[in-house]
């Protein structure tokens, strides 16, 4: 058989065109989607009386062996026919004959290529949710294995003040969690149904969309038949999150890489999630955080290149659009890779108490606590700031560290230093007294931790009641 549209054109298309058009080479991903769409369709024309029940049982029928076909790999598909739309529409002629030309009656590829990008991507939210609760999950439990364990806290990468280890890990539950809300937010709008805006300005036939969206588990159905065909910001939102979800994961992907390295040794990833070099016996190198780090790259190139691709379009549909499709599939790779192993690299990755306890002794993160001690003793904040500042050089030209120095020498610099400053130095009291909310005491991280147990089950809640909806 000809093309599917061949009936205008005299001349075969040239074959360089044709493999330059043609999108089956990717969109075959799309296969399952596309069926399940055209099931609803056909149910549709078949409920207003557009299609005889008996065509309506005929198509359905031949679909569903199309689908079985095409799970089993039994379809080879064509670049002639272009894309996965066509290469269905023919396979299911060739099946059942010229009735299943009927398929395509009141649909254009238009309103059933961005259906089928919908009901892709409305899966893959509800599947990323689930990753990253994994995740939070096991950082929730190192937390709750590191309650006690100190750590510096920096900033600018200088030693800062001390903290828990578990409060910095639940840092990052609280920015995952935010990734989780985003995407939460998202599904309303990946869960909109285009179909029935035709090409770009509806149908003549008596379709309605509102079944078509029930049968689906669309919540909606887009507002205008321009804008239904002509969307892509339901993609360009997921590439968005994608982008922040990796910029999350390489930062603290770069926080394990030098926690790694001799000179923190702070952490031991587990031998399962490092390589190791092929001259140097000695090495143990935490690839996996390094590449998730490095392919962040790739997926804000993808957001970046579907902007400039929508930049500027005149509605309703162009081809460009095609070009929605690869960078998509490719970020959802690159970000399901990252986040499946993400979560058992940080359960299994060994903390190093020790060293961590001896780095905090081993520095002037407490300086803040004396800073504040005077002002408790009715020194100005400002000139304590500068006491303190004094002291610490001091320390520094002696080669000491604050607790080192004796009530005289402490003296030297303020009379209002008491015995009671080596008890507001020691690590634990520096920690626990940040007690706000928010802060890292060990009480309010253990209410932080128990916060993110419930909200980790309200995720696990909307997971199984949406993965449901989503099918
Ligand atoms: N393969 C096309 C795409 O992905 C399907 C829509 C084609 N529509 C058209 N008018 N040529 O964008």
């Amino acid at each position: 058989m000809s093309k599917l549209w061949g009936g205008r054109f005299t001349k075969k298309t040239d074959q360089l065109v044709e493999e330059y058009t043609a999108s089956i080479t990717f969109d075959k991903e799309l296969a399952e989607e596309d069926i399940q769409g055209s099931l609803a369709h056909v149910a549709m024309l078949g409920k207003q009386g557009i299609l005889p029940a008996d065509d309506v049982d005929t198509i359905k029928e031949g679909l569903l062996r199309v689908l079985q076909r095409i799970k089993r790999g039994d379809i080879e598909f064509s670049v002639t026919d272009e894309d996965i739309h066509m290469n269905i529409e023919k396979t299911l002629i060739d099946d059942i004959g010229p009735v299943g030309g009927k398929l395509h009656t009141g649909r254009s590829r238009n309103d059933q290529v961005a259906t089928d990008m919908h009901l892709y991507l409305r899966k893959r939210v509800v599947e990323f949710i689930e990753l990253l609760r994994k995740l939070q999950e096991s950082l929730v439990g190192q937390a709750k294995a590191n309650l006690d364990t100190i750590v510096p806290g920096y900033t600018h990468l200088q030693r800062a003040q001390p903290i828990l280890f578990a409060h910095h890990l639940m840092a990052y539950v609280s920015m995952f969690g935010r990734d989780i809300e985003r995407l939460q937010d998202s599904y309303k709008r990946v869960n909109t149904l285009p179909l029935g805006a035709g090409a770009l300005a509806g149908t003549t036939f008596p379709i309605d969309r509102h079944f078509v969206a029930k049968q689906l588990n669309f919540d909606r159905v887009y507002e205008n038949s321009l804008d239904a065909v002509s969307d892509r910001d339901f993609i360009l939102e997921f590439l968005s999150h994608a982008s922040i979800i990796m910029m999350h994961l390489s930062r603290l992907s770069e926080e394990l890489i030098l926690w790694s390295s001799t000179e923190f040794r702070f952490v031991e990833l587990d031998d399962a999630f490092c390589t190791g070099s092929s001259i140097m016996p000695q090495k143990k190198n935490p690839d996996v955080p390094e590449l998730v780090r490095g392919k962040t790259g790739r997926v804000y190139g993808n957001l970046v290149g579907l902007l400039t691709v929508l930049k500027s379009l005149p509605l309703a549909y162009n081809k460009d659009m095609q070009e929605d499709k690869e960078g998509m599939f490719d970020t959802v790779r690159t970000m399901q890779g990252a986040l499946q192993l993400f979560a058992p690299m940080i359960a299994t990755m060994k903390v190093n108490k020790e060293r961590m306890r001896q780095a905090v002794n081993q520095d002037f993160s407490n300086a803040t606590d004396i800073a504040d001690f005077l002002v408790g003793k009715g020194l100005p904040f400002r000139q304590a700031h500068e006491v303190i500042g004094k002291t610490v050089l001091y320390c520094i030209q002696q080669d000491k560290y604050l607790l080192d120095l004796t009530i005289d020498e402490f003296k030297e610099f303020s009379p209002l230093f008491d015995e009671n400053i080596y008890e507001v130095l020691q690590p634990e009291q520096v920690v626990n007294a940040r007690n706000v909310y928010g802060g890292t005491a060990t009480t309010q991280v253990s209410d932080a931790i128990a916060r993110a147990e419930q909200s980790l089950n309200e995720v696990s809640a909307w997971v199984s009641e949406y993965s449901e909806r989503c099918k």
